[in-house]
């Protein structure tokens, strides 16, 4: 099998690489942000805040989470149910990187993640894929870009969404991304960093054909 790990921060265009570069190689795309707000969503229904350590076990042993992909696109099932398109809000994600500094549930997330390589190859983003998940992934690429680049792709995915702009503001907007980067860099379990054996890349002043070629010429030289 043959793995492909993307880690970075928020807003990085990781994402929108990992879907761009499973698609051309005809690899599985995984989304490992997706579970972690997928978890975070679970505990928000059921009223429990992230320091409540006790119940989070507990009920992190009920629970049951699993992917199905249908079109290439990921779906993430919280006992039974697809959650995916509850997912993608700013607030979700905020409340995922607070859940995700919780050792159980990044146990329970990592054993899943592992299991889903074993079988496919892979492209998978997240912010620990180089360095816990899949620490012999045959490529690793650290994705990043300056944080007001970021905040803009944001801002402009956004909008592409649907959100009305009066109610959006970019500096919001990065002042969020710099704090969510913050915690996850900092956090004591799994924190956010470029693995040894990372390439990095900084996004900033390219265009999304630019990264996958660049990516998939790695690939090349790799395999
Ligand atoms: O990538 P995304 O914004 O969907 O991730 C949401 C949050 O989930 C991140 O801010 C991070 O705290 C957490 N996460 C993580 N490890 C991963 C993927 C995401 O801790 N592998």
């Amino acid at each position: 099998m043959y793995s492909i790990a993307i880690d970075g921060p928020a807003g990085a265009g990781k994402s929108t690489i990992a879907k761009a570069l499973s698609k051309k190689l005809g690899f599985v795309y995984i989304d490992t942000g997706a579970m972690y707000r997928a978890v975070a969503l679970f505990f928000l229904e059921k009223g429990i805040k992230e320091s409540d350590d006790e119940r989070i076990d507990k009920l992190l042993d009920d629970l049951d989470i699993s992917i199905k992909y249908a079109d290439g696109e990921q779906r993430v099932f919280l006992n039974g149910t697809d959650v995916s398109d509850k997912l993608r809000q700013e607030e979700i994600g905020k409340l995922a990187s607070k859940f995700s500094a919780v050792k159980s549930v990044r146990e329970k997330l990592v054993a899943l993640q592992r299991k889903l390589a074993e079988r496919e190859n892979v492209v998978m983003d997240g912010r620990d894929i180089g360095t816990v998940v899949l620490p012999d992934a045959d490529l690793k690429i650290y994705l990043s870009a300056s944080s007001g680049v970021r905040a803009r792709r944001r801002y402009l995915e956004l909008i592409e969404k649907g959100f009305d702009k009066s109610t959006l503001n970019e500096g919001e907007i990065e002042a969020e991304i710099i704090k969510r980067d913050e915690a996850d860099m900092n956090r004591e379990i799994s924190p956010l960093k470029q693995a040894d054996d990372a390439y990095y890349l900084d996004t900033s002043d390219m265009t999304l054909k630019e990264v996958v070629s660049k990516i998939l010429a790695m690939v090349k030289e790799e395999r």
